[in-house]
């Protein structure tokens, strides 16, 4: 209840003393922002405080699509108006409550919705409450992550992609680097693309990292490193999507080591191709040449 409708109630009170009551909307559903390929219930609740409901009515910008009225005949009507589609038997209303449901016709759906309850004679007070809804295509998947390996050496150069989905509203996207969001140094400048589709033009888009493994927020990092893209819908933080993944950083030394122990002891498991970085100068002959039959055993897999 708003202040005006209780100022509202109270003139009323004083004008008229034999009616103790007032009529209210005491609340409407519209989604704020919904999918055109989604179907929406609409409702509203109301307090009739002792009068007889006479009538409910919806509105889309000022227009009435839909009424229900308890004491005529037919008790629902459906009126023509651009944009709404009452489902067929898909309403239901009473004393207390009124619901709707619509099914979506794109962005000519967009609007205010509006619940205006009236009153019996001889007063038939009103009441209304309205909402705005925008009817947008929004991105139906989380973004998508390219060009991302499991595993990275230290000092190695690292780029991947993040895509958006298509939407009718701009996405904006963040890359975060182990949680930390990527400086503009690392951004190539986005691509975007667009579509139109569906009374729209739908918008995706492009964003490449880049940067160099090396420094020491990756060795204090662990042996793990995180991406995250996170693609946003300014005003509607509620849309937010991300896709993150994670990739193993490996160190020159590590590997080195683990080499040796796994070519003495004959365990696999190192990734083939290391046996590029052996420093040949400091392994002994006979380790080395295990080392070697080693290597060309997983190359030969
Ligand atoms: C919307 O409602 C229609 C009719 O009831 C149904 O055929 C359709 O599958 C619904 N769409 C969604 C996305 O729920
Ligand atoms: C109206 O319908 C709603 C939903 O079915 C129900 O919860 C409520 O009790 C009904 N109110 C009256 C006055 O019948
Ligand atoms: C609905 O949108 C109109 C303009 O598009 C704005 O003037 C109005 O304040 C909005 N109403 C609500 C309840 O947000």
């Amino acid at each position: 209840m708003d202040i005006e409708q209780l100022l509202y109630c109270f003139i009323l009170l004083i004008a008229d003393f034999h009616r103790i009551s007032c009529l209210f909307v005491t609340d409407i559903n519209v989604p704020e922002i919904v999918d055109f390929r989604d179907n929406v219930t609409l409702s509203c609740s109301y307090d009739m405080s002792g009068h007889t409901l006479n009538s409910v009515k919806w509105y889309k910008d000022k227009q009435e699509f839909f009424r229900y009225s308890p004491m005529m005949h037919p008790v629902y009507m459906k009126f023509p108006v651009a944009g709404v589609q009452v489902q067929d038997g898909k309403y239901f209303c009473n004393e207390s409550t009124c619901r709707v449901d619509l099914s979506l016709v794109g962005a000519k759906s967009t609007g205010t919705y509006e619940c205006e309850v009236s009153g019996d004679a001889p007063h038939f007070k009103l009441a209304a409450k309205g909402d705005n809804m925008t009817v947008a295509a929004l991105p139906q998947s989380d973004p998508l992550i390219d060009s991302f390996n499991s595993m990275y050496r230290m000092e190695e150069l690292l780029s991947a992609t993040c895509t958006s989905d298509y939407s009718s509203l701009p996405t904006r996207l963040t890359w975060f680097i182990n949680a930390e969001q990527a400086s503009l140094g690392e951004l190539q400048p986005s691509i975007d693309t667009s579509i139109p589709a569906h009374d729209y033009v739908l918008r995706r888009q492009k964003l490449q990292v880049r940067f160099y493994l090396s420094g020491p927020r990756f060795y204090h990092a662990g042996k793990n490193l995180e991406l995250k893209c996170v693609a946003e819908i300014e005003n509607f933080p509620e849309l937010k999507r991300e896709t993150s993944l994670t990739a193993a950083i490996t160190h020159y030394d590590n590997l080195n080591n683990q080499m040796l122990i796994h070519a003495g002891s004959g365990a696999s498991g190192a990734a083939p191709g290391i046996h590029q970085h052996i420093p040949a100068s400091k392994v002994i002959p006979i380790l080395f040449v295990i080392c070697l039959m080693f290597s060309s055993m997983l190359l030969s897999l």
